[in-house]
């Protein structure tokens, strides 16, 4: 089963995020994670589309786009252009939820949807078959650095059961609070990528911390 390592920019050094960027480029980092924020969604404000062009200039893995917004339709174009490669959308902000992620694919891009984590993975039945990844947060969406919510792992196995039987190809990633006991405990259980930000990007070296998850 595959096992990849998403670093989240939300805790790099915007200050040099460009030399941030490098170390994920020289790192065993499977993709780049990109919090996008409206403080609507989410009670917090990030960065958007020019952040995400500019890294696009120098990234050499996949940029993985996770839209905190409300209504993203309108968006979805312009992020890929931008350059996401993985858009991820969330459930509880999609009005026509089948709609966006078709939305999504016709421009490209591999498609995602993501839970907060009270939404039960019961909703997922009759979108799986049309997506390439599922993300479950594994804290409340809006912040870098909180605390791991152990519920995820049962949603995880719900996750695994459900594709296993209807969309083997499909991911599932897994954000907030990950390091390297909750990073184990969720590929067991059968996360395929890990998203880490303070974990991260608060080591001495992030690189080993990147290395690290990907060896556990
Ligand atoms: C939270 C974001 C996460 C966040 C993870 O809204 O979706 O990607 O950056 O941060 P850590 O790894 O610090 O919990
Ligand atoms: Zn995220």
């Amino acid at each position: 089963m595959k096992r990849l390592v998403a670093p989240s920019i939300l805790s790099a050094d915007f200050n040099h995020l460009g030399k941030d960027i490098e170390m994920i480029n020289q790192s065993e980092a499977d993709y780049i994670h990109f919090d996008v924020m409206d403080g609507v969604f989410v009670p917090n404000i990030s960065f958007g589309i020019p952040v995400i062009e500019h890294v696009n200039r120098i990234a050499e893995k996949p940029l993985d786009v996770h839209l905190m917004i409300v209504n993203p339709d309108h968006f979805i174009e312009p992020f890929v252009k931008a350059g996401a490669s993985i858009v991820t959308v969330h459930y509880e902000a999609c009005k026509h939820l089948h709609r966006t992620v078709q939305l999504i694919k016709s421009f490209g891009a591999k498609a995602s949807v993501c839970l907060n984590p009270h939404t039960p993975v019961a909703v997922l039945e009759d979108i799986i078959q049309d997506l390439d990844m599922v993300l479950l947060m594994s804290v409340n969406p809006g912040f870098g650095g909180q605390k791991f919510i152990e519920n995820t792992y049962k949603k995880v196995r719900q996750v695994r059961e459900l594709i296993d039987s209807v969309n083997p190809d499909c991911l599932i990633e897994v954000d907030g609070g990950v390091n390297f006991e909750t990073g184990a405990k969720l590929f067991e259980a059968g996360a395929n990528v890990l998203v880490a930000g303070s974990f991260v990007f608060g080591a001495e070296n992030p690189a080993e911390i990147i290395s690290g998850l990907k060896q556990l």
